[in-house]
């Protein structure tokens, strides 16, 4: 019987931008992010005889995978068969339920669910903490935060960057939502892996993990207390932050576009206006506004104007295993 697993995108208040240890792909600094409900990705996974297989499902149907992203779906599969150690031989299914690779962490929520589908497709037992880690080596290091709902810390440990991520808050905390401004639905230019190989070259990327620790002491300190003020300060911070490492990178990388920054401008007067949200942007164009639920019509209402599409998800409960299945194409691989 296949197994389908469905896994959360989420948004960072405090960035993971950057690498303590490029070869073990392990975070300079600890990040925060919130888990979304609505942003999933959802993947079924079976075994079979023969080659592995992987398969995009988009439009009610199943596609061969692009080769590059099922090569990388491969050596993932590899890291978990060695883990749970089986050999034997995985249809992937795929597809997200938003933008692909547009900077709303599509391979965090798609690499969560792959790790805890292709898991419990071979009976392998993990915890939280293992899932975590194991999801993490896929490369996409906020993967590790997907496997958790609420408001999760990666890594627990601030002393150990290979730690799992652990839950900060439960989702029942504090009902925030993220009211996503898609600017530009098109894949990135350049991806968060590169990213994170740059940011070291930025003169100013020393300066940043020296100072995040306070800054992540008040995002922590102003979750609990539920201080939107507080939150949005530093959330924005943050944010510019993260822009600043990136554009002052060799070569620069600039992920900000012209409708990014009118998105920006419409959040700061809303804001003026007495609507507390605040804004912050990932590894692409797009513009998260972050906001207690009941100030999210009139945040898309004012962000409508600017931008392709908004997307409204609120904090999530994690990862979940799924009885609906994306559908078996019929051709190749056959059915142990
Ligand atoms: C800017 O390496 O986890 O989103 O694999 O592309 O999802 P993807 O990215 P990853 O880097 C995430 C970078 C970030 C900040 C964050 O989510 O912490």
């Amino acid at each position: 019987m296949p197994v389908t697993a469905v896994a959360p995108a989420n948004i960072a208040f405090i960035k993971y931008w950057g690498l303590a240890d490029r070869a073990l792909g392990v975070p300079a600094n600890q990040s925060l992010s919130m888990t979304l409900s609505r942003c999933v990705s959802r993947c079924t996974v079976d075994t079979i005889k023969g080659p592995d297989e992987v398969w995009w499902h988009e439009d009610g149907r199943a596609r061969p995978a692009d080769p590059v992203f099922a090569a990388r779906v491969v050596e993932h599969l590899d890291r978990l068969r060695a883990f749970a150690e089986v050999d034997v031989s995985m249809r992937i299914i795929t597809t997200n339920s938003f933008p692909t690779a547009a900077g709303i962490a599509s391979s965090a929520s798609g690499f969560a669910a792959l790790t805890l589908a292709a898991l419990t497709r071979v009976d392998a037992a993990v915890d939280p903490g293992r899932l975590s880690i194991l999801a993490r080596k896929s490369g996409s290091g906020s993967a590790a935060r997907s496997v958790l709902g609420g408001y999760v810390l990666w890594p627990e440990d601030s002393e150990d960057p290979a730690s799992a991520a652990t839950t900060f808050l439960p989702r029942e905390h504090w009902a925030l939502s993220d009211v996503i401004a898609v600017v530009d639905s098109g894949p990135k230019a350049t991806s968060s892996r590169e990213g994170h190989f740059r940011a070291s070259t930025s003169p100013h990327f020393g300066r940043r993990v020296e100072l995040l620790g306070e800054r992540l002491q008040r995002v922590r300190t102003a979750l609990r207390e539920r201080d939107f003020a507080t939150l949005a300060e530093a959330v924005e911070e943050e944010m510019y932050e993260m822009q600043a490492i990136a554009t002052t990178s060799r070569p620069p990388l600039r992920y900000w576009r012209p409708g990014t920054l009118r998105v920006l401008e419409r959040i700061e007067a809303l804001r003026a206006s007495g609507v507390p949200v605040c804004a912050t942007t990932d590894a692409g164009p797009n513009v998260h506004a972050l906001c207690p639920d009941d100030a999210v019509t009139a945040v898309a209402a004012a962000l409508s104007d600017d931008c392709e599409t908004i997307i409204i998800d609120k904090v999530g409960a994690g990862p979940a295993l799924s009885s609906e299945h994306l559908g078996m194409p019929t051709s190749p691989g056959t059915n142990d």
